[in-house]
């Protein structure tokens, strides 16, 4: 069965790099691959990796519906949105049309982010918390975050799970978490929670733990998060009935580091160029935090979300699909000077 591929974000930090490293990975043949842009700059970009760009509006289940069907596109990665689920669960109910028209299987994947798995959403993290955990769907139906995006992003992936299971869509839920190292795709270069320790930094003139306590995070370089998506599309492809649905939780890590390393690692490098005044980590006190929390765009309350708290989810399901990483959790920690470099010369 020969598929038609969505692939969504190619100008972002992760889809751009999935669709450099597309061409690469020896995927199983496929009939074409599309990829969803903005403007006339990102559909000539896209050519390059043999993508087909395609045009229209999330906003618009009419479009949706119409970009999807009409190219009889039976597998979506979606690499745009990880809080609403206002694109995705039209785009799952296009794919059970294009499946009642051609009888193919189909297939959606959704990028998550392991803060919707951490302390902020509140679940477990006293203890390692599995991907393949048989519980995770009804820990995450059961959470109560504090905060409404978390709210939010968590009903997010339970929606995609539902609808797409009414709806008869393999469903997927891909969880990035810290990723690093610079991106290769013709858009963003940079990540995201990396990015907020300098901008959070710069503002302060001090790297602050926004955390009394000392909580750790996974960790995983841009490529190894790469390789995930595409050994996940390599099963679909191969016609393998890997785990979805409320079962297909993808962690993509090579393991935890603890925050405060990671603090300590970036601020030898920003102290080195003079963003900062010393290269030592302090607890944030209230006004701290409230400074932070104006440099990232957030009540202090929510500064701990955008770099901090606890996240213990712990890679099985990758593994299992023949995924291993090259990166240890370390490198993150080794190549830190450099990340802080690429975020200074690529952001304001
Ligand atoms: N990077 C990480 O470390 C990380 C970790 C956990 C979770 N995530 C999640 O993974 C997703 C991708 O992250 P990223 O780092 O690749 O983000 P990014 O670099 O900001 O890329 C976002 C992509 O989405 C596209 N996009 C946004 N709104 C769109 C719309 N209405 N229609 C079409 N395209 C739209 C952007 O296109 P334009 O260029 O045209 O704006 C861009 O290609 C996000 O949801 C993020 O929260 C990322």
């Amino acid at each position: 069965m020969s598929h038609n591929i969505l692939i969504t974000g190619a100008s972002g930090y992760l889809g751009g790099t999935l669709l450099a490293r597309w061409g690469g990975a020896g995927l199983p043949a496929y009939q074409k691959l599309f990829a969803l842009v903005r403007t006339p700059e990102q559909g000539e970009a896209v050519k390059q990796y043999g993508a087909e760009p395609l045009a229209f509006s999330l906003k618009n289940e009419a479009e949706i519906k119409s970009g999807i069907v009409d190219n009889e596109i039976s597998v979506i990665f979606f690499l745009i949105d990880a809080l609403t689920s206002k694109a995705q669960l039209p785009m799952i109910r296009a794919l059970a049309e294009v499946k009642k028209q051609t009888g193919k299987d189909v297939h959606f994947l959704h990028t998550s982010g392991a803060k919707i798995f951490s302390s902020h959403a509140g679940l477990p993290h006293d203890r390692p918390l599995h991907d393949d955990d048989p519980q995770l769907y009804d820990f995450q139906k059961s959470a109560k975050p504090a905060f409404p995006p978390m709210q939010m992003a968590v009903a997010t992936n339970n929606a995609v799970i539902e609808t797409a299971e009414a709806h008869g869509v393999r469903s997927y839920i891909f969880v990035p978490c810290i990723v690093y190292g610079r991106g290769e795709g013709f858009g963003n270069p940079i990540s995201i929670q990396t990015v907020a320790i300098v901008n959070a930094a710069r503002k302060l003139e001090q790297v602050y733990r926004p955390d009394q306590e000392i909580y750790s995070w996974p960790v995983c370089h841009v490529i190894d998060n790469t390789r995930l998506y595409l050994e996940i599309m390599r099963n679909i492809l191969s016609g393998k009935n890997i785990a979805h649905g409320k079962n297909g939780y993808y962690l993509a890590s090579s393991g935890p580091i603890v925050w405060d390393d990671l603090y300590r690692a970036m601020a030898k490098g920003l102290a080195k160029r003079g963003v900062v005044k010393s290269d030592s980590v302090e607890v944030a006190d209230d006004a701290a935090l409230q400074a932070m929390g104006e440099a990232l765009g957030c009540p202090k309350e929510a500064v701990s979300v955008h770099l901090g708290g606890s996240c213990t989810l712990t890679p099985n399901n990758a593994c299992k699909i023949g995924w291993a990483p090259e990166f240890a959790a370390q490198h993150a920690l080794e190549v830190a000077d450099d990340e802080v470099d690429l975020i200074l010369k690529s952001s304001k």
